[in-house]
């Protein structure tokens, strides 16, 4: 089997180095012989010394997508407009692809599998998500059986390691995440890490495989932690929970909830412990019950060896699974669903609600009363001195919907008071682990 790169960044030079390493072992687990024979990257001198002998380095990625003695492309360029382009090319040449590019997979991951599908090729992606967590194989093989209820994960190694650092030692959120660009952990531009999106594009995939449908990308919401305050850290601690950067996909009434923003995980979850920049991913299906897997999300190494495991899947070949096309993301029907946009389910949450409130007389109860007009109860609550004659009032409501808390919200900020700040997460529910 013989197998191009795209691209010879962190991942694509690890990979290679990694297949030269346990070269010995993989070829045994192999049916056919593999052979790395061609990488295509724009820099091609960061190559050279490090490829394998007789492999062929250049800068023409299209040259290599066309090459007829390829049977295998990995596309490792990280660019979603030229991976787009060239993984269609690979497809509609009769080429199998393994790629990493869960931004592109979430955007035109349809697409792609459709094209797949009519090639009769496979687009494999355990890369993508969780590196070190075999995620995308669990909810496509292991877990094939089940209807799957939730899936919910901490799925960005860079902000669950500035929460952890906010957390365990006190930092604020820009000296936390200068120390995660200093450790390597995060981007130089950290935007996609920090911002929510990175884990969207994951959480969309895990949606695809785990409901059986094509996730529309644009359908799923998502919230980073740039605004998270060390206050509400210290004040989640106070009340048994962990601030985290929480991804869901869940079933709830006819509908599809998928989003990302921070969340208050309850001390008692395994979600709760997961921390530095680890991820974990909490599973719950019809039949397996609950399951929890937990390793590294990021890292050439550790990306390398899920990208070889898809190598050897496909040397194997495809009789053991015969799966192509669109049912590489957990779908058969490749038309667009708007399973999300329809469903929009009113799902019921718990809250985390801190005003920070004049410390005079009647404000506290007239917040009390706004609460309870909305019908929204305490489930635990804790008041403490703010700055100055300001005082924080901190409030864990038992479940209500989002939509009744939003439309509470105006009249909290009032009884606050003039420019006194009200901060609302919502709190993770039972996940099962
Ligand atoms: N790094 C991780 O820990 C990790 C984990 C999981 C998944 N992934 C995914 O794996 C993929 C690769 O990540 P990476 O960290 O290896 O990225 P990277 O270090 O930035 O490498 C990207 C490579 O692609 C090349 N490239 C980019 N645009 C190109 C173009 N227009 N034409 C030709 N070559 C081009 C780059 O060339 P230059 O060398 O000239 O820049 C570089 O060699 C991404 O999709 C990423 O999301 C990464």
């Amino acid at each position: 089997m013989k197998v191009g790169i795209l691209g010879f960044g962190n991942v694509a030079a690890a990979t290679i180095e990694s297949f030269l390493a346990n070269q010995d072992l993989i070829l045994a687990k192999a049916r056919v012989p593999i052979e790395l024979v061609r990488i295509a990257t724009r820099t091609p001198s960061r190559a050279h010394g490090r490829a394998p002998v007789g492999c062929q380095i250049g800068n023409d990625p299209h040259a290599l997508v066309d090459d007829p003695q390829l049977d295998v492309v990995i596309e490792l360029t990280g660019n979603v407009p030229l991976g787009r382009e060239l993984v269609l090319r690979a497809l509609e040449q009769g080429k199998h692809v393994i790629t990493a590019n869960k931004a592109l997979l979430a955007r035109d991951g349809a697409q792609i599998m459709a094209c797949a599908a009519r090639a009769g090729r496979r687009v494999l992606f355990e890369g993508a998500v969780a590196v070190s967590i075999p995620i995308i194989k669990t909810l496509r093989e292991a877990a094939a059986a089940n209807r799957i209820a939730s899936v919910v994960g901490i799925l960005n190694g860079t902000s669950n390691y500035v929460l952890s650092q906010m957390s365990e030692h006190g930092a604020d959120f820009s000296t936390a995440l200068a120390e995660a660009q200093r450790r390597g952990y995060a981007e130089a531009d950290p935007t996609l890490d920090i911002n929510g999106e990175d884990a969207a594009h994951k959480i969309t995939l895990l949606a695809s495989l785990a409901f059986g449908v094509p996730i529309d990308f644009e359908q799923v919401r998502f919230k980073g932690i740039s605004d998270i305050e060390r206050e509400d850290i210290e004040f989640a601690k106070r009340l048994g929970h962990q601030v985290k950067l929480i991804a869901q996909a869940k079933r709830v009434g006819g509908g599809l909830v998928i989003g990302v923003q921070p969340t208050l995980v309850p001390n008692r979850s395994m979600l709760a412990m997961v921390g530095s920049s680890m991820n974990g991913i909490a599973l719950q299906g019809d039949l397996l019950g609950s399951a929890f897997l937990y390793g590294s999300g990021a890292g050439g190494k550790e990306t390398s060896s899920a990208v070889l495991a898809d190598l050897l899947e496909l040397a194997n070949g495809s009789e053991s699974n015969s799966a192509t096309g669109a049912y590489n993301m957990g779908f058969r029907d490749a038309a667009p669903t708007d399973a999300i946009a329809e469903g929009r389910p009113e799902s019921m949450d718990a809250f985390y609600i801190r005003l920070r409130l004049d410390d005079r007389a009647g404000t506290l109860a007239e917040v009390s009363r706004v609460l309870a007009t909305a019908g929204i109860s305490a489930h635990s609550l804790l008041q403490d001195a703010a700055q100055g004659s300001l005082t924080d009032l901190v409030v864990i409501t038992h479940p209500v919907s989002e939509e009744r808390l939003r439309h509470t919200l105006p009249q909290l900020r009032h009884a606050a008071g003039r420019d006194h700040s009200v901060v609302v997460l919502p709190v993770l529910e039972d996940c099962g682990c």
